[in-house]
């Protein structure tokens, strides 16, 4: 069925009056009102819900957007779809690696043939692809039949983009902002879990690390105001949620820059990240608080400080390392050493034992030597990190390391195995150090391999599977972990 021939009564620029003096809050629940009748329709001519799947690439960042973007497609009426074939297709793009760009290419060319014959009625792209002008160039020529493309500042205006596609003649509309104009926080939200989500306490980046797209994709640091994120914080524990996860790209430098609507109104160097943190521990009702991601070049002892004091502040750090090499770090502009990292590693687990450390580490940059690796290698056996992101070093343009003379695939690629196996070992060191302790562990869900287990998280972020039913779902329980087995333990209540 071709849903374009359904018929709506007005066009997008007929109601562009009655929008007059509106805040831009105002404005988009004007546009969902809107799309809620024409999603009806729509479902009345296809006799059943209008569906939707939204498929959410990359960062902690994406998906907190896309449990926003799920939230506005809900509140219009649509229903998100079992699997990944629906009438509406959102893809939440990262572009921090090619080969996110590439899996992003795979998808769409998938889905061709089924747009054209009308199995998926609209495709729209969003996320930080979008914000890099050559790729929507690339897009909107080879794959056509893409609807919409917006990008990360502007993804609140979802409902009055479809509103646009759905009423008025543009068989494709590309909205991509080059700053953040507004700042639109009151969306509607779709939590994957009830108990527990994210809050964005700052947005961008300021730190050009030179093989970085970030800084040009989400645009530079701005921090919301304590006022703002607590209120959030409060408005989500009334809704049942006990755990808060902080994101910002660097969120040790949260508080440098702050931001109403666009605008970078006071800089106050009496309230940083651990003031926050802090301040978002005493709300009762929260039980856990954890944040991500920790600049090592930034991490304060204050922070260390209140980390250790305040029970509520989750045992997990993400201190991503990159490379263990004092000459490449520079190279990186990390404004870090080797022997600084490996202080601030050792600082931490003496201040807070329990902890368990994570981290990324990029090899292949340009200009790495066996030398550079080995210093990496160091820096994995020292810290003894529970988990270790590996990645391959990919070239991104426009970013300063794109320029340098690059390295080899084969040199590369052989350094990578060989650091992998060696992050195996070390993990696998590190993963049984909690066996037959007892942890609280926060149930997430019915385990879907063992039958009559629930699976949770401890402080930690280490996954426990234990006998449990689903009353437990979104409560903390004490539970003996009897078995360690790599990456998660298997456990029981201690009672
Ligand atoms: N190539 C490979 N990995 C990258 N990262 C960021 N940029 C690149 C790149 N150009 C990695 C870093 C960062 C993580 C989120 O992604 O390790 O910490
Ligand atoms: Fe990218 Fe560096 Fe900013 Fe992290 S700190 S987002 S690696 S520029």
């Amino acid at each position: 069925m071709d849903l374009d021939n359904i018929k709506v009564k007005s066009t997008y620029t007929d109601y562009e009056s009655v929008l007059d003096g509106l805040t831009e809050e105002e404005r988009q629940e004007y546009f969902m009102d809107k799309c809620v009748e024409i999603v009806k329709a729509k479902s009345e001519a296809l006799g059943r819900p209008y569906t939707f799947s939204v498929q959410t690439f990359g960062c902690q960042m994406n998906s907190h957007d896309s449990e926003k973007i799920i939230g506005i497609l809900n509140r219009i009426g649509m229903v998100e779809a079992e699997d990944e074939k629906a009438d509406l297709i959102v893809f939440n793009t990262c572009t921090v690696r090619e080969n996110a760009n590439t899996k992003v290419y795979g998808h769409l060319g998938a889905l061709k043939k089924l747009k054209e014959n009308g199995t998926v009625d609209m495709i729209a792209i969003c996320g930080c692809m979008m914000q890099q002008e050559d790729l929507v160039e690339y897009i909107r020529t080879k794959y056509r039949f893409v609807d919409l493309m917006f990008g990360t500042f502007n993804f609140y205006k979802l409902a009055e983009l479809l509103y646009r596609r759905f009423t008025g003649k543009e068989k494709q509309i590309v909205e991509v902002l080059k700053s953040p104009e507004k700042s639109v926080e009151r969306l509607p939200q779709k939590r994957k879990y009830s108990f527990k989500s994210g809050v964005n306490i700052m947005y961008g980046c300021n730190n050009f690390c030179t093989y970085c797209i970030v800084p040009y994709v989400r645009g530079r640091e701005r921090s919301r105001t304590p006022e703002d994120i607590l209120d959030e914080v409060k408005s989500l524990r009334d809704e049942g949620v006990i755990e808060i996860m902080l994101l910002g790209q660097n969120v040790n430098s949260y508080g440098i820059n702050f931001m109403d609507e666009s605008e970078i109104i006071s800089n106050n160097p009496d309230y940083g990240f651990p003031e926050l943190l802090s301040d978002v521990c005493k709300i009762d009702g929260i039980e856990r608080v954890r944040f991500m991601t920790s600049h090592p070049k930034d991490l304060s002892d204050k922070l260390i400080e209140v980390m250790k004091n305040e029970p509520k502040i989750c045992r997990q750090l993400h201190l991503p390392v990159q490379c263990g090499s004092t000459k490449l770090l520079q190279k990186m502009n990390r404004h870090y050493t080797k022997d600084q990292y490996l202080n601030l590693v050792d600082k931490i687990r003496k201040e807070i034992p329990d902890i368990s450390l994570s981290t990324d580490i990029m090899i292949g940059f340009p200009g790495e030597t066996e030398e550079d690796i080995q210093d990496t290698m160091d820096v994995i056996r020292h810290s003894q990190y529970d988990q270790v992101f590996t990645f391959i070093y990919s070239i991104r343009t426009g970013t300063p390391a794109a320029s340098m003379e690059q390295l080899p695939a084969e040199i590369v690629n052989e350094r990578f195995q060989r650091v992998l196996d060696l992050v195996h070992e070390v993990t696998a060191k590190s993963s049984g150090r909690f066996e037959g302790t007892v942890a609280d562990v926060l149930v997430e869900e019915m385990n879907d391999h063992l039958d009559g287990y629930v699976t949770g998280r401890m402080s930690n972020n280490i996954l426990v599977h234990f006998p449990g039913d689903s009353s437990m779902i979104g409560t903390i329980q004490s539970v003996f972990l009897r078995e360690a087995k790599g990456f998660y333990y298997l456990g029981e209540i201690n009672d």
